[in-house]
């Protein structure tokens, strides 16, 4: 069986999607429980992973092939950039984004992914109606984010998806085990004026930076 990661030859080409078909991608998708596990559910929808760490990359992969799951594939890529320059323009339904790396000390804020340069690419990639689900443990950084969202007029507040047992991600599992509390919300897209990206320009102090992150 062909493996399930998506190697990119051209960094500035848009990848290609069968575009007859929905696409559902999930930010950071670590090993890969959730998206694998919906994968399963829905065959008539391809399946996207981005996560920039090589080792869950493979597991992602290993998981496909072992369960011989054929509609989804995971990027090793930083997600603005992906969001930015090689999504297809308003064609996925859902963007999940479960416990992204909080950047806890106000000095590493500039890191956090969502900001308004992943919202302006965000609604770009978004099929209109499309939803971003989006859950977290870190209360701070959920305020803020529902903050950016509702000074956003291309995106409304809609009640997040329930969050069962079997919907549960490796770090959210983590996290209920320790009884930490859990925030969850949703947007949908709305048919607003369209907008061209301009060229993506991320000031030095918010480069992407892997490392260990800690939860203070
Ligand atoms: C805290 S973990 C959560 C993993 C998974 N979503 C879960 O809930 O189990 C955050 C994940 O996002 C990945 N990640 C963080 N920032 C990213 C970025 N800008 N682009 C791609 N992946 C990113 C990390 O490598 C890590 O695997």
């Amino acid at each position: 069986m062909e493996d399930h990661i998506i190697r990119v030859k051209d960094p500035c080409k848009p990848l290609e999607f069968d575009l007859s078909r929905p696409l559902e991608v999930e930010v950071g998708c670590g090993k890969g429980r959730f998206l694998t596990s919906r994968a399963k559910l829905n065959p008539d929808c391809d399946f996207l992973g981005i996560e920039r760490m090589l080792e869950r990359v493979r597991l992602f992969d290993g998981k496909c092939r072992r369960e011989s799951i054929d509609n989804a594939k995971v990027l090793r890529l930083e997600a603005l950039y992906t969001f930015h320059y090689l999504l297809p323009l308003h064609h996925i339904r859902t963007v999940y984004v479960f416990f992204p790396d909080p950047w806890p000390k106000k000095k590493h804020h500039s890191h956090r992914l969502f900001g308004p340069l992943f919202r302006t690419a965000l609604w770009k990639r978004l099929e209109k109606g499309g939803k971003i689900e989006f859950a977290t443990d870190h209360r701070e950084y959920f305020e803020e984010v529902v903050e950016g969202f509702a000074s956003d007029t291309r995106f409304e507040a809609i009640e997040p998806m329930p969050r069962p047992k079997e919907v549960w991600t490796e770090f959210e599992t983590m996290f209920r085990e320790q009884g930490l509390p859990i925030y969850s919300a949703a947007w949908r897209a709305l048919d607003v004026e369209e907008y061209e990206l301009e060229p993506l320009r991320i000031p030095p102090e918010a480069e992407p930076r892997e490392g260990i992150v800690r939860r203070t």
